[in-house]
């Protein structure tokens, strides 16, 4: 691959244009706002410089790199001669179709079309085109250029080659990929993720316990880099709000959403950007607690990710080395939930989720066929040779 084009510079379009720049390829960075552009490439001066001061890329790279990328508001044109496009628009399935129809008829018939989408269809996509075998997931994190996974899609139609030669250029980026095997809404992080900051919100929401204890024990006892509500005002709520409806209407009662994040949304407190969401930011970022670690039970949490990774095995989406590698990668986790599964014994995994249903009658509680299968069979984890993995 050679040339490429990136539609959207915001947020992430602009760090995905700097990688591919980096990577070797001439990048044509697309947007409908002049401004945004301007930015767009400010941010990657700033950055690159950053990389460069910081001894991580040498300047000629970095000046090399840069002098690689142009900008355009013009789509057609952009993507004339490219052997890639990665979009970047806003989450919106209509504009996302829309934007894949016309790259179907402005691109190569040889390129490749790639969605950064955090949680909508990449077969909808595709269908939006007369090559869905060329259309793929390619999903960053924020900030693209300092998180080290990729998820890459495969939608439907999606190709082998198609795969292949995505996870050569996420390789070549210096990225580690991860290929999720069928187009699930969420994909691996997002719905391993999603499933432990629901289980912290309807704690909370329920009066169990709160919001400070549950991010004390995700921080202190889990050893997770951020508590719950500390990375959800992160994420933004608004950007939560909406995932949660997608999953919530993918999973049904499953992936209910919490009302809590809701309340926020609708009050206009969005988190960190808008200077309060669950904390107060204006006070500077939220001051947790240590002594509060031990009052919310930590196992719960871990209960909901080995449930959720259980069911993404049983799917077939992904094994659990490519599970615990994206949640590592793609959340900071000290460990992923099929090595924590084995490590805590799917056995009291399994106990906890039981209890939880009973005491909620929850779905989101309700086992994973797998989960059951594997503690039946008496693969209980680490202690008994085998659970997730086998241990010799
Ligand atoms: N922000 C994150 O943390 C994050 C992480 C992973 C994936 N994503 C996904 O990446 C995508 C982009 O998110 P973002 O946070 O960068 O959004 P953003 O709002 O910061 O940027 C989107 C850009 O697209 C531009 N745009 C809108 N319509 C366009 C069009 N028709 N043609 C060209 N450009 C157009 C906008 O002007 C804007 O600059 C979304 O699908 C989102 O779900 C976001």
């Amino acid at each position: 691959m050679e040339k490429a084009a990136v539609i959207g510079a915001g947020v992430m379009g602009h760090g995905i244009c700097e990688l591919l720049a980096l990577a070797g390829l001439e990048v044509t960075m697309v947007d409908i706002d002049e401004d945004i552009l301007m930015k767009g490439m400010e941010s990657i001066r700033w950055s690159l410089g950053k990389f460069v001061e910081r001894r991580r890329i040498r300047e000629e790279d970095a000046s090399a790199a840069l002098s690689r990328i142009r900008t355009s508001l013009n789509l057609d044109e952009a993507v004339r001669d490219v052997d890639l496009v990665v979009e970047a628009v806003p989450e919106n399935l209509d504009l996302k179709r829309s934007i894949f129809n016309k790259l179907d008829e402005a691109a190569p018939q040889h390129a490749i079309l790639a969605s950064n989408t955090s949680s909508l269809s990449i077969t909808e996509m595709a269908r939006a085109t007369g090559r869905p075998e060329r259309v793929v997931g390619m999903h960053f994190f924020n900030p693209p250029m300092l998180m080290a996974l990729v998820e890459i899609i495969r939608g439907d139609g999606t190709s082998d080659d198609t795969v292949d030669a995505t996870v050569d250029l996420v390789e070549k980026m210096g990225k580690t990929p991860v290929v999720v095997r069928k187009d699930v809404r969420g994909f691996i992080v997002n719905r391993v993720l999603g499933a432990v900051l629901n289980e912290a919100f309807w704690a909370v929401h329920r009066g169990e316990a709160t919001m400070e204890e549950v991010d004390a024990a995700v921080k202190y006892k889990a050893g997770f880099p951020l508590g719950a509500f500390e990375l959800t005002d992160m994420i933004g709520l608004d950007v939560m709000y909406e995932v949660s409806n997608v999953m919530e209407e993918a999973y049904g009662e499953v992936a209910k959403a919490c009302p809590l994040v809701e309340k926020l949304v609708k009050e206009g407190n969005l988190g960190q950007k808008t200077g309060r969401g669950f904390y107060d930011w204006k006070v500077g970022r939220p001051r947790i607690p240590f002594r509060l670690a031990g009052k919310f039970d930590v196992q719960r949490l871990y209960a909901v990710a080995v449930n959720e990774a259980a069911r993404l095995i049983h799917e077939d989406v992904a094994g659990p080395e490519d599970i615990d590698k994206a949640m590592k990668l793609g959340t900071g986790w000290p460990s992923g939930p099929c090595e924590q599964g084995d490590k805590l014994g799917l056995d009291v995994a399994l106990e906890k989720l039981r209890e939880l249903h009973a005491r909620y009658g929850e779905e989101a509680y309700r086992p994973s066929p797998l989960l059951e299968e594997y503690v039946g069979k008496g693969w209980t984890g680490r202690g008994a040779g085998r659970g997730f993995y086998e241990y010799g």
